[in-house]
């Protein structure tokens, strides 16, 4: 077994930490930051390699949408569009405890595999001041799940963070105790109504006061169950799993080069991390007018194989 060497833990209130960290953060490498919810495990999230690597990190078996943080609420609205609504909530809530899920602006950057191959993104602006800066000074948005293990508890101080994830990330940034301690509020307002996916800090009493009555659609709930796998990314094309040829009618996703008639190849060398980050775009790309099936080739199960079989599995499943 090989043992990483442990991460370095500085001050996030060392303007040079934060220097450190944002260079980091442009060349694709995971930073831990905190901001005044949860630490966060940072990455570029236009960068769909440096995704990847959160997801490889946390051993997060499914790629589920992750959140990308930036300084100001401009930055925001030029990723994920703007609605009355998001521009009252911003006002009063920005920067905060609350996460705003908006439609993707035409051209926005943020990655695919960040926003787990949606049509929407979801934005947050940190109320840490800290958090705000290192922000501006890495220059985009930055995905950024909790800093925890995938399935444990996530992390309010930088010991957690080295805890769950030494040697994982290449710079924790301290900031002390985070002072909210829960995740943030995350409010769906891509939709003709708003709707409440996570309740935090900011209270579902606090947005109807801005917004009028708001949906509650909490993971779990048997009525938002459907809705949940309604909103994994499915392709028009039907998917086939597990192909070892390309049939008539059909793209052909391959992995480690098994086949001389390929469209596209997750990862000719077989390497999980590349084939993750590259999977949401690749099924973007093949899901076009005059392909009735995208055929896939088989993918490991282990490691990151886990999670990409699973956004697979459900590409594949039957449609409502
Ligand atoms: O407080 C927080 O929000 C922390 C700190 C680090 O900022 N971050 C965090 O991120 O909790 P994460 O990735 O663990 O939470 C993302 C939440 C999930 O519940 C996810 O399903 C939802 O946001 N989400 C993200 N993008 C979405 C989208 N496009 N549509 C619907 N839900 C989305
Ligand atoms: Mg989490």
């Amino acid at each position: 077994m090989t043992t990483l060497p442990p991460t370095p833990t500085r001050p996030v209130d060392d303007p040079d930490a934060r220097a450190e960290a944002a260079r980091l953060l442009r060349g694709g490498a995971l930073v831990a930051f905190p901001t005044e919810t949860v630490y966060g495990l940072g990455a570029d999230a236009t960068n769909e390699d440096a995704v990847a690597r959160i997801f490889a990190a946390k051993d997060r078996p499914r790629f589920n949408p992750l959140i990308s943080h930036v300084p100001t609420s401009d930055a925001a609205f030029a990723l994920g569009q703007a609605t009355a609504g998001a521009e009252r909530l911003a006002a009063a809530h920005w920067p905060g405890p609350l996460t705003m899920v908006l439609q993707r602006h035409p051209g926005c950057p943020i990655a695919w595999l960040t926003s787990a191959g949606l049509e929407t993104v979801a934005l947050r602006v940190p109320g840490s001041a800290a958090a705000r800066s290192l922000l501006a000074e890495a220059d985009r948005p930055i995905a950024a799940p909790s800093a925890n293990r995938s399935g444990r508890v996530s992390p309010t101080t930088a010991a957690h963070v080295a805890e769950e994830l030494d040697g994982r990330a290449a710079l924790i940034l301290d900031g002390g105790p985070c002072p909210v301690g829960l995740e943030s509020t995350v409010i769906d307002l891509s939709g003709d109504r708003p709707r409440l996916l996570r309740p935090g800090a900011v209270t579902r009493e606090q947005i109807e006061a801005l917004l009028g009555p708001v949906e509650l659609a909490v993971e779990g709930d048997a009525i938002t169950a459907p809705g949940m796998l309604a909103s994994h990314y499915a392709p028009n094309a039907s998917v086939r799993l597990d192909a070892t040829e390309r049939r008539p009618g059909e793209a052909f996703l391959d992995f480690g080069a098994t086949v001389s008639d390929a469209d596209a190849d997750l990862s000719p060398s077989r390497d999980l991390l590349a084939a993750a980050a590259k999977l949401f775009a690749a099924l973007r790309v093949l899901d076009r007018p005059g392909v009735a099936t995208i055929a896939v080739a088989p993918i490991p199960t282990e490691g990151l194989g886990a999670a990409i079989n699973d956004r697979l599995r459900r590409a594949a499943a039957p449609r409502s």
